[in-house]
């Protein structure tokens, strides 16, 4: 399949100004026309009537879990779920055994990733083991391929380390993404600390925690004049310090969840393990702050924190780990919250899951532009399904939107003009 032309679809790309009927074909793995009308003989038409055609989702923050924990997850299962769900680029986080922090991890996820059904970009560790104590060699790494740094699913606590992080990693010309989190504020806690904390008698984790890394690692972007992504923004504090931080002229972008605008911690008092996740579910004056942060431009992007465990692990609703999955579901999620809502449009959708990551990130892709790799996704605005977690592709099925119905699907997906998922109903 050397060659694809999709027929009469409805074009969104914000990278080219484009929403509008238009055919797109796509020759050797490469988009080689966008106009209203083509006329090639192409063995190889996908009719797209009555669906849009957007550029490849790009989810900046997927864990999936290869090498070492591939009992959760491994690159071509991870990357299975991200096709079914329109994406078509992950960067994927160091958090894996051995921790990804050597060029030798990074030959090894590039290699395998290179037969796996969507592009993946590692990013490695900033520090050595994800330890927070020694920095690593940042153009080392950049030359094995790692995208960005960062030591997702624990802080850098020690703030002049990370001071010194992001002072190399701007000189070596990879970006820093920080995961918020100060441990001594959290102390063991599991879920959101308020109100449903008490109730259950459960620890919880403060707002603070959160909020206080995230003013730090502003000010520490300020005055070392280098660039901050923050992680999986989920409270009004920090929501609110990124906004003040951009109009400062700061240099900082953030991403945040489906599950952060969607859910409250009120989804807790089920105790079910598959609702917790790092940062937790907050409160409804959170979720409306994230929800008004989306539709301002404050939230740059939307990712998923993909974040496979086994059922076993999730068990124990006490003991269990942090994390939820969300590569299948988080474009329909956004479609059924934002879109369908009028709060959000497609446009803008596709640069919150596509266009923005993709620059933040320097990566080729995010455009539809002719020249661009044919990375794809086609989606039925009006397709009515409901989450089963046991159909997903993903290897761990712990997911908020169980039972949800949702409204909007990726029906097809091609990466490199190939077609890598196709919705069977
Ligand atoms: O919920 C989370 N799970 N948050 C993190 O920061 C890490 C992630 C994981 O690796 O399971
Ligand atoms: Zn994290």
């Amino acid at each position: 399949m050397a060659e694809v032309l999709i027929q009469n679809g409805r074009v969104v790309d914000p990278s080219q100004n484009l929403d509008g009927q238009a055919d797109i074909y796509i020759k050797d793995g490469v988009i080689q026309a966008v106009e209203p009308e083509i006329s090639v003989s192409c063995g190889n038409i996908i009719d797209a009537t009555g669906l849009v055609v957007l550029p490849g989702l790009v989810d900046m923050h997927v864990h999936l879990r290869d090498p070492g924990l591939t009992y959760k997850e491994d690159i071509f299962t991870g990357c299975d779920a991200a096709a079914a769900g329109g994406v078509t680029s992950v960067a994927c986080m160091p958090n894996t055994n051995p921790v990804t922090d050597s060029p030798e991890t990074l030959t090894y996820i590039r290699t395998k990733a290179a037969t796996a059904h969507a592009k993946v970009y590692p990013v490695a560790s900033i520090t050595a083991g994800m330890k927070g104590e020694a920095l690593n060699d940042f153009t080392a790494l950049k030359q094995a391929g790692a995208i960005a740094v960062s030591d997702d699913g624990r802080p850098v606590e020690n703030g002049r380390r990370m001071m010194e992080g992001m002072q190399k990693a701007y000189h070596a010309g990879l970006p820093v993404i920080s995961h918020c989190e100060d441990l001594s504020i959290i102390r063991g806690g599991i879920i959101n600390e308020g109100e449903i904390s008490k109730k259950l008698g459960v620890p919880g984790m403060h707002r603070a925690s959160e909020d206080s890394v995230t003013a730090r690692e502003i000010a520490l972007a300020h005055a070392t004049g280098t660039r901050i992504h923050i992680a999986h923004v989920s409270t009004e504090g920090s929501a609110a310090l990124v906004r003040d931080a951009k109009a400062r002229g700061v240099q900082v972008t953030c991403e945040t969840c489906p599950h952060y605008f969607m859910l409250t911690e009120e989804e807790l008092l089920r105790r079910d393990a598959d609702y917790r996740m790092n940062p937790p579910l907050r409160t409804e004056a959170d979720r409306k702050a994230m929800l008004a942060a989306v539709l301002d431009g404050t939230v740059d992007c939307i990712v998923t924190d993909h974040a496979p465990h086994a059922l076993e692990e999730k068990a124990d609703f006490l003991k269990a780990p942090n994390g939820v999955v969300g590569l299948e579901t988080s474009l329909a999620a956004s479609l059924t919250s934002l879109y369908h809502t009028g709060l959000v449009s497609l446009s803008r959708l596709v640069e919150l899951m596509s266009t923005n990551p993709a620059r933040i990130l320097g990566l080729n892709a995010g455009t539809l532009r002719p020249g661009a790799p044919g990375d794809v996704a086609i989606v039925d605005l009006n397709l009515t399904w409901t989450v089963e977690p046991e159909k997903l592709h993903s290897k761990s099925h712990n997911t908020v939107f169980k039972g949800k119905t949702f409204t909007g699907k990726a029906v097809a997906t091609l990466l490199d003009g190939k077609l890598v998922y196709h919705y069977q109903g």
